[in-house]
């Protein structure tokens, strides 16, 4: 019989749990967290708070969906990091607690393994990629190009120098005055607007690294100055923003996911993170797929934003392999892949 793991995953503004047998999801229960709309961004602070609210109700709710009994688990895997220090130390205290009291081994699970091994999730796509791959992972943390070449060997071969695609998506979502977080917002009203109507320079960086910081100040300086001459030139045109910004962010990507492969010759692309559930991002990744003989990877969009399906699936993998860890074990804010 495949193993029965509890996952939770507590990093950042999700509190969720979700019960896999081997890779086939039971349940996957995700409390968002809507307090930090109200301040345009994660309140830490408040973030641990709601984690310390959600995380028994979450659990109950998992189990009670999989319609399993806690002695059925056979172990737990929570994150431990990278992610909000105080967020990370309710989900790595409950775990510890619970296999304490169930006397089950405890799996320690990195969330950005997690986001790209949530391909291998039974119903995440059509066929789990072959190694080795290469994971696009665009989070509201990370930007990452990774070489993957086994479950637990991967080598991350470019990175952000400042903001991740998320977070650039968040801030100029921000600066149009919408709602955090604004990724989801840009993609609908992308789809209304000309993503040719205003032109922002891409930027121009060696090697397989990203930065946005340069798109965000050229919209800022660009909307400063049209607001000078229309106060309401946000407004009335913001459907082409965000069609343009959109636009501008997903070609800073794909031209490195392009070199990328130029570069290692492996033409399996996957993506993963919040971001990757962008409309626009797949299908700009599918057609330039089409154009060059690449496969793509896409996964459902519940296993792309922060999801415990993910904690699980890394559980399961590790449990077959006997990687436990002990009550030693503590939250890292800063943990490497
Ligand atoms: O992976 P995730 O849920 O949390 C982190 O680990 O950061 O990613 C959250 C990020 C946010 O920045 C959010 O705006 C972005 O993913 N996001 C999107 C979309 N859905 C979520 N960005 C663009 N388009 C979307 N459809
Ligand atoms: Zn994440």
């Amino acid at each position: 019989m495949k193993p029965l793991i509890l996952g939770i995953e507590s990093s950042c503004d999700d509190t969720s749990a979700s019960v896999l047998r081997g890779n086939k999801i039971l349940s996957n229960i995700v409390a968002n967290q809507e307090i930090h709309r109200l301040y345009g961004g994660v309140v830490p602070e408040l973030a641990s708070r709601s984690h310390q609210q959600n995380i028994v109700p979450v659990v109950s709710q998992a189990l009670a969906q999989a319609n399993i009994q806690k002695k059925e688990i056979d172990a737990i895997a929570f994150t431990r990091g990278p992610g909000l220090l105080g967020s990370l130390l309710v989900g790595t205290s409950f775990a510890k607690s619970m296999s304490m009291a169930l006397g089950i081994p405890l799996i320690e699970v990195n969330h950005m393994q997690a986001h790209i091994l949530a391909h291998f999730i039974e119903d995440a796509n059509d066929s789990p990629p072959e190694f080795p791959f290469i994971c696009l992972t665009v989070s509201g943390g990370h930007t990452q190009l990774v070489k993957v070449n086994g479950y637990f060997e991967m080598e991350v071969l470019g990175e952000t120098l400042d903001d991740a695609a998320g977070e650039a998506f968040d801030k100029l979502g921000k600066l149009l005055g919408l709602d955090y977080p604004a990724g989801p917002i840009i993609d609908q009203y992308a789809k209304q607007g000309n993503p040719n109507a205003f032109e922002f320079p891409l930027p121009k960086l060696e090697g397989l690294q990203f930065s946005f910081s340069g798109i965000k100040t050229s919209v800022l300086y660009f909307i400063q100055k049209q607001e000078q001459m229309n106060k309401d030139f946000i407004q009335e045109n913001i459907y082409d923003l965000c069609a343009s910004i959109q636009k501008t962010i997903i070609e800073a990507l794909l031209v490195k996911v392009k070199q990328c492969v130029n570069q290692t010759g492996i033409p399996r692309i996957a993506i993963a993170g919040g971001v990757s559930a962008n409309s626009e991002l797949r299908n700009k990744l599918q057609e330039l797929a089409k154009e060059n003989n690449y496969q793509v990877f896409i996964p459902k969009f519940e296993y792309t934003t922060d999801n415990a399906a993910m904690i699980a699936m890394v559980g399961s993998l590790k449990f077959q392999q006997n990687q436990f860890t002990d009550l030693e074990t503590y939250a890292t804010s800063r943990l490497k892949l």
